[in-house]
């Protein structure tokens, strides 16, 4: 049998033809198609270096994280996904607003790619910023073996910066000997923080030092892509700016308490001004409050004297986004409450058209509901429907003694409040970060048709019932 059958390309193919004929009037430059192609497969890298042995991961084109895939706003890109894995993987565009065919959802929006199939992903990039993809199929174990990759969508014009970086910050949980710990789907992690590693990576290596020079001007994309671990990065003396938030423009300003907080799934573009003397060196470390305090990685600052600049750097603030706003005297609310996990009060849920108590909930896998129900996999009757350009805002309650970042698929939403408070920059995001027993209210128009997910992103949360799905009609 070949390792990719043809005629399940050209049948995904012509599917992606057929969904992505939108009409091209009234342009204002011609569209340019980006191609790509992935290839998901085993691969062995180098994540410690010696005299660790290499680790056997799971691997985009054989890196871990995948190559960086960059285009241009308003530009389509064109993935051919290629699954050299013995797994049903896909592949999901987190925090693209994209058809509903082209979100990389088994069973949801599509079949799962089998072991030596291919599927076509086809899609404009609408929005600027910070985004990512990783496989939506048994996504804890996919993500945890390292499948994911950076997606940068340039803006129109240049921002100016000396360097533009990006740090896709991950978290292994690795034996003595260097090779993944093969406990996925552990009840002990789904019902506490989730796969919590035991090593972070920048770029897919335990990095000693980053390279900078005195006065220059870096844009610094931060993704978590980590299945479980929250970080909150402390950069020493110096100042950074929140340009953006999940790749959506933000009112810079500097982060709160000084901390960069991320959960999985989040992202951040930080502008940060390299201030230090010439020789010098900084400690980047991570301060996440339920954690230790670890150096994430040291700037080390070249000997060569500071950039020499005509003019002194202005504020970056990054053109706005075509998110429609929604009309909040006029949305639709629902609530969603999530509860469950250790030291819960979630005592019975809905499981298989039956209430079962917490027990026959763990015995079956799960230990969160949302709204008092769990579902399996990823298809299932939707929690809510809207009504399509409806303004709708979703009240998200955290009733449990965990932290979950809530991401939505299909649509960017504006945090308005959190924990009852209105929130000062009313950030677009896909994804918001619940602390223990908080609340929070975001508000967007569900002007994207289909059925979409609503899930946390500590992936073994997810798997375990904190997932579900809302239909926008
Ligand atoms: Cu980053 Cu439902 O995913
Ligand atoms: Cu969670």
């Amino acid at each position: 049998m070949p390792l990719f059958s043809r005629r399940r390309f050209l049948a995904s193919a012509a599917a992606v033809a057929a969904a992505s004929a939108l009409p091209l009037a009234g342009r204002a430059r011609a569209q340019a198609i980006a191609t790509h192609r992935l290839a998901a497969r085993p691969a062995r890298v180098t994540l410690i270096g010696p005299p660790h042995p290499d680790t056997e991961v799971w691997a985009y084109n054989g890196t871990t994280p995948g190559p960086v895939l960059r285009v241009r706003q308003g530009d389509r890109l064109r993935v051919e996904v290629a699954n050299a894995l013995e797994a049903d993987t896909t592949v999901h565009w987190h925090g693209i607003r994209l058809p509903h065919a082209m979100d990389g959802v088994p069973h949801l929006t599509q079949p799962p790619i089998r072991p030596g199939e291919s599927f076509v992903y086809e899609f404009e990039c609408a929005d600027a910023g910070t985004f990512w993809y990783h496989p939506h199929a048994e996504s804890a174990e996919q993500l945890g073996r390292g499948l994911y990759g950076a997606l940068i969508v340039e803006e129109r014009e240049p921002v100016p910066v000396d360097r533009d970086l990006t740090w896709v910050l991950s978290d292994w949980r690795l034996d003595p000997t260097g090779a993944i710990v093969d406990n996925f789907g552990d009840l002990h992690d789904a019902s506490h923080d989730g796969r919590l590693g035991n090593t972070v990576t920048i770029n897919g290596r335990i990095p000693e030092t980053f390279a900078v020079r005195a006065g220059e001007r870096l844009r610094l994309r931060l993704i978590n892509v980590a299945n479980a671990r929250i970080f909150a990065l402390d950069f020493a003396d110096h100042a950074p700016a929140i340009v953006a938030l999940d790749g959506h423009p933000v009112a810079p300003h500097a982060p709160p308490e000084g901390r960069i907080v991320l959960g999985p799934g989040m992202r951040a573009d930080i502008v940060l001004d390299c201030n230090g003397r010439p020789g010098s060196r900084a400690t980047v470390a991570d301060r996440f409050p339920r954690a230790d305090v670890y150096r994430v990685v040291d700037l080390v600052y070249a000997e060569a004297p500071a950039v020499e600049r005509a003019q002194p750097l202005a504020p970056v603030a990054l053109p706005a986004n075509p998110v429609a706003e929604p009309d909040l005297g006029h949305a639709v609310r629902h609530a969603f409450t999530f509860g469950g996990g250790m030291m819960g009060t979630l005592r019975t849920a809905q499981l298989d058209g039956r209430r079962v108590d917490m027990r026959t909930l763990m015995q079956n896998g799960f230990a969160w509901a949302v709204n008092g129900a769990v579902e399996r996999g990823h298809a299932h009757k939707p929690l809510v429907t809207l009504k399509r350009n409806a303004s709708t805002i979703f009240e998200f309650v955290n009733d449990t003694a965990w932290w979950h970042p809530i991401h939505l698929h299909g649509h960017t939403f504006r945090v308005v409040s959190q924990n009852g408070r209105p929130t000062r920059h009313r950030e677009w995001r896909d994804t918001v970060l619940l602390p223990p027993r908080e609340r929070a209210e975001v508000a967007f128009v569900a002007d994207n048709p289909g059925d979409w997910m609503l899930h946390c992103h500590v992936l073994e949360h997810q798997a375990s019932g904190m997932s579900s799905v809302i239909r926008v009609a």
